[in-house]
This record gives structure tokens, sequence and C-alpha cells, in this order.
């Protein structure tokens, strides 16, 4: 039986995520920072739910010590996220970005993903197969950002680009790090969830797709590695 963490699976990718890989046999907790919408995404989806905000040390660490206490985990997906906006939904751009914009985007994307994955990485070590799957995006492709006439050369943004070229960055390091485990940074695609208002031109179920796969990789699968559904992506 594989045991498998989602942050941020109250809703959008991460909710679909959860739902596809109930659904595939593993026991999945909804990590949320908010315990009652946890607890009705868990009972939508057959889950089991967590409380678990990525930017606090403490609520961190008890969610790993309750998730030990349960058994342990097998799989890790770093999927919560945050980007950076105006009040009025405009994306942040460099006229705008600020330290302590950058500051937030960072501590959950970023931070984030390094207090979740510390914090569970003796639990990940124990299991037979262990894997993470950070959640990044294309926007975090120093190589896309650069490429002119395409949607992400476009994008205006510093902060959250900035925080999944990090995202990326530590996955390399820790898949060296940690050879016996299957570590990769995935882009779901523009989809349409809360993040972006709803302006993304796939569905849950499309963006989800390499998530899920990532998340079932099995001791021969690629590590270190960085993909969207149709496959490896230049960094
Ligand atoms: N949608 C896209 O086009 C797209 C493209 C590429 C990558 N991504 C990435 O996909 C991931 C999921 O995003 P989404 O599109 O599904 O967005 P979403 O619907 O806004 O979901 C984001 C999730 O992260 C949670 N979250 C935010 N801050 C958190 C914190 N401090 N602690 C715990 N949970 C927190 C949110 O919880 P609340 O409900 O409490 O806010 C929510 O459950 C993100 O990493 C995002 O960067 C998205």
């Amino acid at each position: 039986m594989t045991t498998t963490l989602i942050t941020g699976a109250n809703k959008g990718l991460g909710f679909e995520t959860a739902r596809r890989l109930v659904a595939a046999g593993h026991t999945v907790y909804i990590g949320s920072r908010d315990a009652e919408r946890g607890r009705r995404a868990a009972e939508r989806l057959g889950a089991r739910t967590v409380f678990l905000d990525v930017t606090d040390d403490a609520s961190v660490a008890a969610a790993a010590k309750a998730v030990e206490a349960d058994g342990g985990l097998d799989v890790l997906v770093n999927n919560a996220g945050v980007e950076a906006r105006e009040p009025d939904g405009r994306v942040i751009g460099a006229a705008e970005a600020t330290a302590d914009a950058m500051r937030s985007v960072f501590e959950t994307n970023v931070f984030g993903v390094v207090r979740v994955t510390h914090a569970f990485l003796p639990l990940l070590r124990r299991s037979a197969a262990p894997v993470v799957v950070n959640v990044s995006s294309g926007l975090g492709s120093l190589t896309r950002v650069t490429t002119p006439d395409t949607p992400t050369y476009a994008y205006p943004g510093v902060a959250y680009p900035t925080s999944k070229t990090a995202v990326n960055m530590i996955t390399v390091q820790y898949a060296k790090a940690f050879p016996q485990m299957r570590i990769n940074a995935v882009e779901p695609g523009y989809t349409a969830t809360d993040l972006n208002r709803h302006t993304g031109t796939q569905t849950v179920e499309e963006g989800a797709e390499i998530i899920v796969r990532m998340a079932q990789v099995g001791p021969d699968g690629p590590t270190g590695g960085y993909f969207d559904a149709e496959g490896p992506l230049p960094w």
C-alpha cells in the first residue's frame, strides 16, 4: 500500500491529483492549511487529511508526526503554491516587484518545499520506494522565458517564475543527494484554477496528468528531471 501526501490538495490541481491517486489505490493525505476545507475535500474523495501550512514550521512538524504515527510516507507531492498579483488580478511585473512581494511568494513556493521535504525526509527514507514530485511550472524554465514569440516569453511576472526556477534547482540538488529516491519537477501546463483566476486553457484533469504520472514512478523511473505531459523540458 502506497501512502501519499499532497500539500495544498483541498482544491485545484492538488485535489485532482488526490482524486486520481485514491482511484489508483494510494492512501492519500490531503494537506490543507485550513482544517475544515481539508476535511471536506478528504470526505469527498475517501482520503485522509492533515492540517499543514507550508509556511509554518510548527504545523509542518506536527503533520510529519501525525503521518509517521499512522504508518509513514512513500510519496510526497509538493503542490501548494501561490502567485504574486495586484489586488485587481494583474500579475506583478518588474516595475512593481518588491522584496516583500518576492519574499511572500518564496515563503510558500520555495521555503515551503524545503520545509516540508526536510520534515518528511526521515519518513521517506524508511519507504521501500520513496518518491517526491515538486510541482514547478514552465515559467521556471530559463530556456522558455528567453524564447521569443511564446506565451512564456510574454509573461511579465518576476517572483513566481523565479520561485519555480528555484524549485527546479532544489529538485536537481535533492535528486543527487538522495539517489535512492525518485525526485522530479513537473509542469502541469496552463490550467484553469483559482491561481490564475480560471484563465488557464487546460482542465485540472489535463493539468494533473503529469503530477499523477510522476507520483507513480517506480524505482527504475527518472530522477532529477523536469517534465510536462509530453516529456522532458529544457531547464
Ligand atoms: N494552474 C496553473 O496554470 C499552473 C501552472 C503551472 C504550475 N502550477 C502550480 O500548481 C500548483 C497548484 O496550483 P493550482 O493551480 O492548483 O492553484 P490553486 O487552485 O490556487 O491551489 C493552490 C493550493 O495551494 C494551497 N496553498 C497556498 N498556500 C499554502 C500554504 N501556505 N500552505 C498550504 N497550502 C497552501 C491552497 O490552499 P487554500 O485553498 O487555503 O488557498 C490551494 O489548496 C502550484 O504550485 C502552482 O504554482 C499551476
